[in-house]
């Protein structure tokens, strides 16, 4: 499967910085057997469209409606018309902070999906569930009802331990690998063969330094990167050894 390397720049950046990344990526050599998408906040989309080399377009978040009184919202239809081929959906900060439901997980996949675009549905689980040991069965029941609505090809799913995000403490690859080897079994399950095909990609601290020992796991298909793909240079390394070695 080709690596996918996804930015979500979360709501950090300037109509300046955004320019600097976008100079500084078309400067770096182009990358093989990789897919890159930057998923900066909304009003940044406009900017960036098409004139990031290799890299596609994507969007934080979707309303699970498609157009009405949802002030602040906004839909798939509009991510896709600015040239979005991805949204994420069910960011733990999302879920955390604005108390999103694996149903309205759900919904967003699917609006995202009717719409044209391929949903990138994480799930995670916090520090208190690991330590019970109940991480497997968390992100278990999070897959089964965030992806209830879901075709196999319109996913992809982004394991993203809550205590790994923004903290500087990654996963080890053996915790991540294992993690997306119960996710792949539970995908199977959900979807049957096509659940084989769904890229399953990790985030939580991925950076240049640890990019390659996670991308060699068996199971990590790619990578979503908060902090570390604010810097183009830094995003590049990480994406560049994402192709190397998959099949
Ligand atoms: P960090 O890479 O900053 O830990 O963020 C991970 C993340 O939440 C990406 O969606």
């Amino acid at each position: 499967m080709t690596g996918l390397v996804i930015a979500n720049w979360k709501m950090h950046g300037s109509t300046a910085s955004v320019m600097d990344f976008i100079d500084q990526w078309n400067r770096l050599p182009a990358l093989a057997d990789v897919r890159t998408v930057v998923c900066p906040p909304h009003p940044y989309l406009a900017s960036i469209g098409d004139r990031m080399a290799g890299m596609a377009l994507g969007g934080q978040n979707c309303a699970e409606q498609t157009e009405g009184a949802f002030t602040g919202e906004v839909s798939a239809a509009m991510l896709v018309a600015l040239g979005c081929r991805y949204a994420i959906v069910g960011h733990s900060e999302r879920r955390s902070l604005y108390g999103e439901s694996d149903a309205v997980v759900a919904a967003k996949a699917a609006s995202a999906a009717v719409a044209g675009m391929t949903a990138v549905v994480c799930v995670g689980e916090s520090l208190d569930e690991r330590q019970r040991e109940e991480h497997e069965a968390v992100v278990c029941g999070q897959l089964s009802a965030s992806l209830a609505l879901a075709e196999a090809e319109d996913i992809v799913v982004a394991y993203e331990p809550v205590w790994a995000i923004g903290t500087g403490h990654t996963a080890t690859p053996a915790q991540a690998d294992s993690m997306h080897a119960v996710i792949r079994t539970q995908l199977l399950q959900q979807f049957g063969d096509s659940g084989k095909n769904i890229p399953i990609i990790y985030g939580g601290s991925v950076k240049p330094g640890n990019a390659a020992e996670l991308f060699q796991c068996d199971h990590i298909d790619g990578a979503l990167v908060g902090g570390a793909s604010l810097d183009a240079n830094s995003f590049w390394q990480i994406a560049s050894v994402a192709g190397t070695g998959r099949t």
